[in-house]
């Protein structure tokens, strides 16, 4: 290891202690890791803590037994974190829901045992598709209890996408509810469910909160309340946590790549809940007098981490909300942050560049003097945004915590960790990574790059929260993170690193966009929308978007027999919503005769991106036909102005 790629730099004094706890986490591993897993209860301990000798399958904790519903639940009932509560639940009505460790836990092996009883057994897979109410994280400790994989679909795709999702992992139950509350309207979820299950035939059985209460149809055998099929179990139903080898699979989570076809990314159990537990640890340092507040859905990994099973093995209490920021008011959730006396925010920066423009008159409102920490994720974090979160939520006195990870890595990778040292914080930057995580950045050929330098991030060795492979897919899994230099994870991110060593994330590397911190694969746009009958080619870029970070536009041209009109690009916006789900949605469908493409047939995405951004486009010598770029920015300009008269 050179001095020079070392992640610390002497000259931050108050970063010493962090240095030394990463310098010994990356000299000894084996001796770090197995001191740590000790804070995690096991029910035989693991024959070695890392097993590197197939790269890059790395198997953390191999040999050791445990539940990690048993680490979140059943190991706290005797401590007086019992009768504490886990879960603070607002819906978005202003229905406030509690649960203590205790009631969770009567309510989680309730659902166990109807899943006993359905005949769900080790292994078998359970498709989620419910929104953020107390069933969710309900459902999932259910599953892990007896042994099963969950797979979680943000409740925001489409019918189309959920079936995908259950295909590929095969699952035989479904828990989805009736519909879920949008700004005080009902949605249904159900309808959406049944056309998915339609073309699942691994689905088993459905099982459907009452949420709304809307009537829905039910189907004879295969459909279940699951306010009905709980009351038929005992009231103090106990299924025992199966035992399970810490390598065995705990979750499925569908993300974005770079090809049509999301990935499966892959989280084991063991490595997992260690990883979560000492991330939000370092990071938010959270005790018993905290009320922690993620405001994640569940249907991404950060609401899986940080709003699941990383809080609950730490003992603490959660606040989960099922509305939007702006429902029914402005201030809504600082109204909520007042009311409740939630210590810890931790959102993301879409979320406060939408603050910022709703007006800080709205944050002033409240007393929220009960914050303490604040954190961030998602996205990067433009310096502006930081220092609002700073002088207006924080009122110049918290700490921000901003953290880069990524569905792949578990937890937390880079940021400033309060629970072991607090370094000088610089507004946008993640600062350093955490222990055990050898980050760098690097050029084309994985050689770090010169301090100022950008690059590609990469992680150069293994760490207990990292996804163990792609679901049904090792090769893709090798490919992917791997296959650009041997043994060195590819992250798809740009960085840089400044003279003091911290990293700046710059934003993905790959045609994977972050919208509003979701992240959402241009080529799985691009496959929808040839998918339609009208549509010949296309191409989808992002655009820098002042709230959203970024959003997607797409550039098509139409096959012989369609014209372009209004009607055509609303109903291209309304099949993207249909295949893929409203989070998909384009912010401009750009109807154009021709791509620009290179002599061997390839979209310039280069200059598509250009012609976004309104920069200079550079050299055309390779393009087949130039004039396309100027019947492009030609065509996206009319369509502007088209925008603008509206
Ligand atoms: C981006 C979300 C800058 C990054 C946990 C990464 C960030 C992708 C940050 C993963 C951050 C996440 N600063 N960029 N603090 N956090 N990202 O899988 O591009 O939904 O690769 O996981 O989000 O998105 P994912």
């Amino acid at each position: 290891m050179s001095e020079a790629s070392l992640p610390f730099n002497d000259k931050i004094l108050p970063g010493r202690i962090l240095k030394e706890e990463w310098e010994k986490s990356i000299k000894n591993p084996q001796e770090y890791w197995a001191e740590k897993a000790k804070a995690i209860d096991w029910f035989r301990t693991w024959d070695k803590v890392l097993d590197d000798s197939n790269p890059p399958f790395y198997k953390w904790f191999p040999g050791g037994v445990l539940n990690i519903c048993h680490n979140a639940l059943d190991r706290h009932l005797d401590t007086p974190r019992k009768n504490m509560l886990a879960y603070i639940w607002e819906g978005e009505n202003g229905e406030v829901r509690t649960y203590t460790y205790y009631q969770l836990y009567r309510e989680v092996n309730k659902l166990a045992k109807v899943f006993k009883n359905f005949g769900l057994k080790k292994g078998d897979r359970v498709a989620v598709y419910l929104p953020m109410i107390p069933e969710l994280p309900i459902t999932l400790l259910a599953t892990a209890r007896v042994g099963g994989v969950h797979t979680v679909v943000f409740s925001g795709f489409s019918a189309e996408a959920l079936a995908g999702r259950i295909n590929d992992s095969g699952a035989k139950i479904v828990v989805t509810a009736d519909g879920a509350y949008r700004r005080g309207k009902t949605v249904t979820l159900k309808d959406t469910a049944d056309r998915a299950v339609a073309a699942t035939p691994s689905v088993e059985k459905v099982i459907v909160v009452k949420r709304t209460g809307q009537t829905v149809p039910m189907k004879e055998g295969r459909d279940y309340y699951y306010h009905e099929a709980l009351a038929k179990v005992e009231p103090n139903a106990y299924v025992p946590p199966e035992p399970m080898e810490a390598t065995e699979p705990l979750f499925i989570l569908y993300t974005s790549g770079t090809t049509g076809k999301p990935k499966g990314v892959l989280h084991g159990i063991g490595g997992y809940l260690v990883w979560g537990y000492w991330t939000l640890k370092w990071g938010f340092d959270p005790n018993e007098k905290d009320i922690w507040w993620c405001t994640a859905d569940i249907g991404w990994i950060t609401g899986h981490t940080y709003n699941v099973y990383a809080p609950l093995a730490l003992g603490i209490t959660s606040f989960i909300f099922e509305g939007t920021p702006d429902y029914p008011a402005q201030d809504r959730w600082w109204e909520m942050i007042e009311r409740h006396g939630v210590t810890i925010l931790y959102t993301t920066p879409t979320a406060i560049r939408m603050f910022m423009k709703f007006g800080e008159e709205w944050v002033n409102k409240h007393d929220l003097s009960t914050l303490r920490l604040l954190g961030t994720v998602g996205e990067p974090i433009n310096p502006e945004a930081w220092k609002w979160y700073d002088r207006v939520m924080g009122k110049n006195k918290l700490s921000i915590i901003d953290t880069w990870w990524q569905t792949e890595t578990g937890g937390f990778m880079i940021a400033p960790l309060p629970g072991i040292e607090l370094v000088p914080l610089k507004p946008g930057s993640a600062t350093n990574p955490l222990p055990s995580i050898y980050a760098e950045v690097c050029d084309e050929k994985g050689q770090p790059t010169p301090t100022g330098v950008k690059g590609f991030l990469v992680v150069k060795t293994p760490w207990p929260g990292m996804l163990e492979t792609l679901w049904k897919d090792p090769e893709r899994y090798k490919q992917t993170y791997f296959g650009r230099w041997p043994n060195i994870y590819y992250t798809g991110d740009y960085a840089v690193r400044d003279p003091d060593g911290y990293f700046w994330l710059l934003g993905r590397a790959d045609e994977v966009l972050k919208v509003a911190g979701h992240r959402i694969g241009t080529v799985e746009l691009e496959s929808a929308l040839v998918s339609h009958p009208a549509v010949s080619e296309a191409a989808v870029m992002g655009k820098e978007d002042a709230i959203k970070g970024e959003v997607p536009v797409a550039f098509v041209t139409l096959r012989s027999g369609f014209s372009p009109s209004e009607e055509l690009r609303q109903q291209l916006v309304q099949h993207v919503r249909a295949t893929i789900g409203p989070i998909a949605t384009p912010d401009a469908i750009v109807i154009v005769n021709k791509l620009p493409k290179t002599r061997s047939g390839k979209i310039m995405r280069r200059l598509l991106k250009a012609v976004l951004a309104g920069a200079a486009l550079g050299d055309v010598s390779t393009l087949e036909d130039e004039a396309s770029v100027e019947d492009i920015k030609a065509t996206y300009d009319e369509l502007k102005r088209q925008l603008e008269k509206k």
